[in-house]
């Protein structure tokens, strides 16, 4: 019945109601604010067009965020409810990425892709404490995890030359950044409270960063494009990260790094900012290289 109805459904804004409900959520734009006939078939990029395959099932699946975030702040109440909102712009942001790729791929079924995604991988919603030791290690990967979406989808703005694509990642990417905002600001508040020291703080931000590795972004690239093939996730994590760099530049890079900065406190303007901006872009043009001889 569900599969029905996204087949005869014309206008976008129908994935909303079918996933939000009609009213409620106060979002900055919808799905009806994108021009989706200013689509042109001739300029998408099949490396690109893999890209935001993968973002679209991962996006999808941020309803369980949601629910782990509430059950890891129970006394939070205004956190309870900003992070339901958040929660709401990131399916948002899988709707109107899935809506983008079945226009470019009509073989492409969004929501087959995330049923198959979301039953092969779970977070855990039912944790009553942080996966990250504490609720400021929680906010501080919060702002990681916003840190590269908003890097990402500035990227693929910049390299795509499909113009409703452009448009689509332009309005993601301004959400990540309000996103990484809202997680700071809190932040701030747990961090009086808590006041992990700087390793601690650090730490959180490398374990985040290398979960890259795990499953959620190279199950959600296996599901997304190679479906009827064995799941190989080394395979899978080499295709979707070689494809990811090659639309990252330096300021890409240079800004994505400053943010994960000044979320554990450490200025990016310093010395030490300066020098981590450069050791990291060193090491991303080595990976990319090595993603992409591989
Ligand atoms: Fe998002
Ligand atoms: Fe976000």
């Amino acid at each position: 019945m569900i599969r029905r109805q996204f087949q005869n459904i014309q206008k976008p804004h129908a994935y909303q109601a079918l996933w939000f409900g009609t009213g409620g959520e106060m979002k900055h734009w919808t799905l009806d604010d994108i021009p989706w006939d200013k689509f042109d078939g001739t300029r998408v990029d099949s490396e690109i067009l893999a890209v935001v395959k993968t973002a679209s099932l991962v996006e999808r699946n941020s309803a369980d965020y949601a629910t782990y975030l509430c059950n890891v702040f129970p006394d939070d109440p205004e956190f309870q409810d900003s992070a339901k909102a958040w929660a709401a712009e990131e399916i948002q942001h899988g709707a109107a990425l899935g809506h983008w790729a079945e226009m470019a791929d009509p073989g492409f079924d969004f929501q087959s892709s995330f049923r198959r995604f979301a039953e092969g991988y779970r977070i855990p919603v039912d944790a009553e404490a942080s996966v990250r030791g504490s609720h400021s290690g929680e906010l501080i990967a919060r702002c990681v995890v916003e840190t590269g979406t908003s890097s990402l989808y500035s990227a693929l703005r910049d390299a795509t030359d499909e113009p409703v694509l452009k448009i689509v990642c332009h309005k993601i990417a301004g959400d990540e950044f309000r996103h990484y905002k809202l997680f700071y600001t809190n932040l701030q508040r747990y961090l009086a409270r808590e006041k992990p020291g700087l390793l601690r703080r650090v730490l959180v931000v490398f374990r985040r960063f290398y979960e890259i590795d795990d499953d959620e972004l190279s199950y959600a690239y296996h599901c997304a494009n190679l479906g009827d093939q064995t799941y190989d996730r080394k395979r899978a994590a080499d295709a979707y990260l070689g494809r990811v760099a090659a639309c990252y530049r330096r300021d890409h890079v240079q800004r994505a790094v400053g943010m994960a900065m000044k979320a554990i406190g450490v200025s990016p303007q310093g010395k030490l900012g300066r020098l981590a901006i450069w050791v990291v872009w060193r090491r991303f043009q080595q990976q990319t290289r090595q993603l992409q001889a591989s």
